[in-house]
């Protein structure tokens, strides 16, 4: 009920905050968000987060494919904040990518800033986050793109009945700021999170949580869409619902050949939209998710579970709901599954062929390292790393500003196409060795030419351990050619490639003590930021930066800055 009721206050806020204009061109859909403190109940705690329009998670904005979004964002929390629209292309709307110190400085508080750019080509579901500290943990919603012509125009047979926004969140029993700067300080990994939510409720297994589970109302029969985004900071997540199936449609805003399943597998940063035909007896059934957690040597995690409750219409049985089995926290193999049999679409009309002549081929190690401190206990700290370079933000300017300016000292072009070494990469026992281990800061970006395509390989290391890293690129959509463990065979790996219909994604799960390859086409001037998309590392340093060169016409160069763009 308490849900119903929040559901209600949440759409009536975004229908009040929304407003639809339509142009000759392009359809703009117009919102407010207000960022500011938000009183809740979790766990048995009342906390204040930094939160969207008074609700957790915020607004779920829906567009249609074409449609141009403009977004006013006022910022009345205590903290910098920015926005992100994950995933989406930012087609020249560099500026409104929203990585702070990348394409903009921080929204400070009492500040506001516009947020303008069209949705072009993408389909399904994103998300938008904050990219400020670690915000995004209670400053985010989802981003459904319906077609052009509307949801009967879906490219799969079976049209959903309903399509429901399913957020995998990560909670705290603490101000996440508070935890992200405690972590940084100590040199260790920050504490681990107390829940993780289902569209911002815990579920029944937690403390004083009994009124604080997700509830789905179903009609029997009926085929739904779930929308699965996981929003999570540092977890992937298994979610499976008892004695239902799912075929997957769509994942991060692209279409899927249809891949049927009892599980799915989200990153931090994945969405993955499902089918689910709700043809059981009518009852009620439990959804849970938890995390996949890849370490090895294993670390300590939040290893705790989410459930929601699917109410089937009708339903008056009185005995407890059936649970979904999930798989082991470590379960490697029904991840990967999941990961590698998703495919894309080889023709139609939304198909994106791969690009077959490669101008830039990068060889990229991602993981963990140290760093040496004089502040910390022991005298170092963990970091984190590609190709050795551990990235730090800039603080005065944002690096697009600098791009287009011409400003020097802010970042440097020298992001090396190799780590400095050849080494055996995910070799455990190479985890002390001192050459290799430590790291140092730098701010380095990689040049690319208007157009070219990029084909890089993401190698994991296994310095203080081997884990899954979720890789994502902003500004552009990747086909992802091949996966696998070990060590990449750079002589006999292309002819593992699929470049027919490989999965598109903005964000890919590189294998635990492994590699996946993607390949993309440099076609969107600006810089942007490709990081690991678990929020403990990217402080860390594991990110670098691309910087898109303006291509010959004004039609692929970046407008200049919009005049509200915030100041550092
Ligand atoms: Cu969803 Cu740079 O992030």
């Amino acid at each position: 009920m308490e849900r119903f009721v929040f559901l209600i206050v949440a759409c009536a806020f975004a229908l009040l905050a929304s407003n639809i204009t339509s142009t000759a061109s392009a359809t703009i859909v117009e919102h407010s968000f207000f960022v500011k403190n938000l009183t809740v109940n979790r766990l048995c705690n009342e906390q204040v987060i930094t939160a969207v329009n008074g609700s957790l998670p915020g607004p779920t904005l829906l567009v249609k494919e074409g449609d141009k979004l403009v977004v006013h964002v006022f910022n009345e929390s205590p903290y910098n904040v920015t926005i992100h629209w994950h995933g989406v292309l930012q087609l020249l709307s560099a500026w409104a990518d929203g990585p702070a110190y990348v394409t903009q400085c921080p929204i400070q508080p009492g500040q506001s800033y516009t947020y303008k750019f069209k949705i072009i080509g993408q389909e399904g579901t994103l998300w938008w986050h904050a990219h400020f500290s670690w915000l995004r943990a209670t400053v985010y919603g989802a981003l459904l793109i319906r077609p052009r012509s509307g949801q009967y125009s879906y490219p799969f047979s079976t049209k959903p009945y309903k399509e429901i926004p399913i957020l995998l969140g990560e909670w705290w029993n603490a101000n996440v700021v508070d935890v992200e700067n405690e972590g940084l300080l100590s040199g260790l990994p920050p504490n681990n999170s107390d829940a993780y939510t289902i569209n911002g409720l815990p579920g029944d297994l937690y403390p004083c949580s009994e009124n604080q589970t997700y509830r789905l109302n179903v009609v029997r029969g009926k085929t739904y869409m779930l929308r699965i985004i996981n929003a999570a900071l540092n977890n992937q997540l298994f979610y499976k619902i008892a004695n239902h199936n799912m075929t997957v449609v769509a994942i991060d805003a692209g279409y899927t050949q249809p891949y049927f399943t009892d599980v799915v597998v989200v990153a931090p940063g994945h969405t993955t939209d499902v089918l689910v035909t709700f043809d059981q007896p009518i009852g009620s059934y439990y959804m849970a998710a938890r995390p996949y957690a890849s370490t090895v040597p294993a670390i300590d995690f939040a290893n705790t579970t989410t459930r929601g409750l699917i109410v089937y219409e009708g339903d008056t049985s009185s005995t407890s709901p059936p649970m979904p089995e999930l798989p082991d926290f470590a379960d490697t193999p029904t991840a990967h599954k999941f990961y590698t049999n998703l495919t894309g679409l080889a023709g139609g009309p939304h198909w994106v062929p791969v690009p077959l002549d490669v101008d830039e081929h990068m060889f990229v190690t991602i993981g963990v390292n140290l760093e040496l401190c004089n502040t910390c206990a022991g005298g170092q700290r963990l970091s984190a790393s590609m190709n050795n370079e551990s990235f730090d933000f800039p603080s005065t300017l944002s690096m697009l500003e600098a791009f287009a300016n011409n400003v020097s000292g802010i970042y440097t072009t020298d992001f090396p196409d190799e780590p400095p070494v050849r080494f055996d990469y995910t070799n455990l026992t190479f985890i002390n060795d001192p050459d290799l281990i430590f790291t140092q800061k730098s701010t380095k970006a990689k040049k690319l030419k208007f157009n070219s395509t990029v084909e890089m390989v993401l190698q994991n290391t296994a310095f203080i351990g081997i884990e899954n890293h979720p890789i994502h690129i902003h500004g552009f959509n990747f086909h992802v050619l091949a996966q696998g463990f070990g060590n990449y065979d750079v002589v006999n790996g292309p002819k593992s490639f699929n470049l027919v219909n490989p999965q598109i994604r903005n964000t890919v799960a590189v294998p635990v003590g492994g590699w996946a390859v993607v390949r993309f086409q440099a076609n969107n001037p600006g810089v942007w930021l490709v990081h690991c998309h678990l929020d403990v590392h990217l402080p860390w340093g594991l990110a670098m930066a691309f910087e898109v060169e303006n291509g010959p016409t004004p039609s692929s160069t970046l407008p200049p800055p919009p005049a509200d763009l915030p100041k550092c």
